[in-house]
């Protein structure tokens, strides 16, 4: 960022100006649209810069700065709602130093004030639930803090929100407002970008943008089946809780889910708190963009108050931004199960929020020429969701001279044949039905983690099965013998045996998997899953026709049209007469089969996301046994508050013992991975 203009006010009210429109663009993008251009790191400094140049020349500030308001107007579709109280924000720090400085600053005021709470800063976006005689009546977004949107029908499909709350003995007024944060799961993250590129359209940036997104959908069922979260943090007004870790305990039993990680420290114990999660962060299955750190009591919340927009008795300190730079290798082109050419650039290996990262796809073409990516340049490397690495841009001053600007190749790299632009299509495809990579490509994807699941059959081992000329297609691996395997280079009478064995129980599948497997064009997890429960055998979706497919959820026009053709095609009827051959079938659907089938759950000590039959009840769902003791055969302990022998006893017999947190997590990861009917 350029640096504050010193002294001459012509210059200095010049640069408010542009600042302000700058952060009124910005703001307007992040808030209104959900398409942020800048980072927030950028955002803040952009911010910071006013303030400070306002606080120098307070002749600059005027009513209409973006200092002077809390943040964007809400977009029209939803219906306003004023709020009881203003939706603060905090004030930033972005080194320890200035957290450091937030304390002595609360000392000054309250002499002797240094118990604090630290609570991880959930990068999702707030919202505020208002509670009346018990019921949820109102959920609305932040908006500008004075004014958001009411969203409570997407809300109340959020399964973590209770619509009624829990009782509890202490007296709440009959209205209480409850405040917190709604959050998209990495993992729901990255399976709705996968079906927003099975579909051809954009991917979400991060999963900030994605809850965003989700939370303002006009249609309450997608809101529902993008897998949101929330942890609550605020309760107004806070009724017998005379501080901040009291409000989280008490919002835990009124049946909110309190993110676990918080904790009461004095001054001494902030800068460990923030060194440990800066980063143990990467390991969660949410974004955090920093901490937030509270003065716990009450009283003296109340006596520090608050100064414009933001109080004085909380700060946020910002995680600094996970960048990295590195050198592009190369840029290949990977030919997928359907023939598109997708550029991946090969990198210098480079570690990025907690992985070696080494390559990073391009998306596309114009993806690469938008960003005017070249082998040799050095780019700046994140992780968009803290999962997927992608190029930021390129350090132009480091680009060595004479190179040249990427060009698409003209032929598929693996068999030779051209490649072909379709209009409106963003990708070259490559149109060779024999084409040795979309081959190797769709076997893989039928034995991937979200198709068949066959353990032990990776990349290598597919590649060397084709070259052999021991495969052709899928089907051909239900009639692969051991004695087949054993000459080649990669296995010994026992990794042979192994993988003939784990591909003949993959010969019956829920149906859902089996779907996704055929690698049906712009058929991806989610639309797969959709199939399966809508047509509830794979017999009745062959036979669909356009018509019958439009009437599934989430399908349209063009994906029901690709659909009923690629059935309908020889290539289809071929495959599925193979597979039905060596016997590959759909599972009839059982009520209790699923992923946790066979797995004993012993739950100890208090929970409080959930009740206890809710949590029994979810794991029977998943084909899981909640049990009431521990043994040997006990999967895993979940282990809260309060626990006792049980937890002593697990740990005795070496039984895999977690926390609530972990098990809400593992919870929802399975639910999302198994439709409710499969
Ligand atoms: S407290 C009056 N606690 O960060 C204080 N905020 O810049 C209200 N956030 O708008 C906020 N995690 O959306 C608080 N544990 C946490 C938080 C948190 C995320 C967000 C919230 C707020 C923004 C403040």
């Amino acid at each position: 960022m350029s640096p504050l203009p010193d002294g001459v006010p012509g210059e200095a009210s010049r640069r408010a100006a542009e600042l302000r429109s700058q952060i009124e663009h910005h703001a307007h993008l992040y808030h209104v649209l959900d398409r942020p251009e800048i980072t927030d790191t950028e955002y803040d400094a952009l911010f910071r810069e006013l303030v400070e140049l306002e606080a120098r020349h307070p002749e600059l500030q005027t009513p209409d700065s973006p200092t002077q308001r809390v943040g964007a107007a809400p977009s029209e579709a939803f219906t306003k709602v004023r709020h009881r109280t203003p939706m603060l924000s905090l004030a930033n720090a972005f080194s320890v130093e200035e957290v450091e400085a937030f304390r002595t600053r609360i000392q000054r005021i309250v002499a002797g004030a240094d118990r604090f709470v630290c609570e991880l800063k959930i990068d999702g976006l707030a919202i505020s639930c208002t509670y009346r005689d018990g019921e949820l009546v109102r959920a609305a977004t932040r908006g500008n803090g004075v004014e958001g949107e009411d969203v409570t029908a997407n809300v109340r499909t959020i399964r973590s929100v209770p619509v009624r709350l829990r009782p509890v003995a202490e007296g709440l007024p009959t209205e209480i407002e409850v405040r917190g944060e709604v959050y998209m799961p990495k993992r729901s993250f990255a399976a709705l970008n996968q079906q927003l590129d099975d579909q051809g359209k954009p991917p979400y940036a991060n999963p900030r943008n994605a809850a965003a997104g989700a939370v303002r959908q006009l249609d309450p069922a997608v809101t529902a089946s993008r897998g949101l979260q929330t942890f609550m943090y605020q309760l107004d007004p806070p009724g017998p809780a005379g501080s901040q870790s009291e409000v989280l305990e008490l919002l835990g039993r009124l049946g909110f889910r309190v993110n676990p990680h918080h904790e009461v420290v004095d001054g001494s114990g902030i800068a460990a708190y923030l060194e440990r999660w800066g980063d143990a962060r990467h390991q969660l299955d949410y974004e955090t963009d920093g901490v937030v750190i509270k003065v716990d009591s009450r009283a003296l919340q109340e006596e520090l108050g608050a100064v414009s927009r933001s109080p004085r008795w909380a700060i946020a300190y910002k995680f600094p931004p996970e960048e990295r730079q590195t050198t592009v290798l190369d840029i290949a082109v990977h030919v997928g199960r359907t023939g598109t050419c997708t550029p991946v650039a090969h990198l210098q290996p480079v570690r990025v929020a907690g992985t070696t990262v080494q390559r990073c796809t391009l998306h596309n073409e114009d993806e690469v020429a938008r960003k005017d990516v070249r082998v040799g340049d050095t780019v700046v490397l994140h992780k968009a969701g803290d999962v997927i690495p992608e190029i930021v841009r390129v350090v132009l001053e480091s680009r060595p001279a004479g190179s040249r600007a990427w060009a698409p190749p003209a032929h598929c790299p693996e068999c030779g044949s051209e490649l072909v632009r379709e209009e409106g299509e963003v990708a070259r495809r490559c149109l060779n039905p024999l084409c040795p990579a979309q081959r190797r490509e769709r076997i893989l994807h039928f034995a991937s983690r979200a198709g068949l699941n066959i353990e032990g059959l990776g990349p290598a081992i597919v590649e060397s099965l084709l070259e052999e000329g021991l495969i052709e297609d899928a089907a051909d691996l239900f009639r692969l013998t051991k004695e087949q395997l054993l000459p080649l280079e990669r296995f010994a009478e026992r990794s042979a045996a192994n993988l003939i064995a784990s591909i003949a129980a993959r010969r019956t599948v829920p149906l859902h998997r089996l779907v996704n497997a055929l690698g049906v064009p712009n058929v991806g997890e989610h639309t797969a899953a959709a199939l399966a429960v809508h047509f509830g055998s794979l017999e009745r979706l062959v036979e669909a026709n356009e018509e019958d497919l439009l009437a599934v959820e989430g399908i349209g026009t063009t994906v029901a049209g690709t659909i009923a053709r690629w059935f309908a095609s020889p290539e289809a009827r071929t495959l599925l007469r193979r597979l039905a051959d060596v016997g590959v079938r759909a599972a009839a659907a059982r009520l209790g089969d699923g992923p946790w089938t066979g797995r004993a759950w012993v739950l100890t000590g208090s929970l409080q996301a959930m009740t206890r039959p809710e949590a029994e009840e979810r794991i029977r769902r998943l084909g899981g046994t909640p049990s009431s003791s521990v043994s040997r055969k006990t999967h895993t302990v979940v282990a809260g508050p309060g626990a006792g022998s049980k937890l002593e006893k697990a740990q005795r017999l070496g039984v895999r013992v977690i926390d609530e947190a972990a098990f809400l997590e593992e919870l929802g990861a399975a639910e999302r991975a198994v439709p409710a009917s499969a």
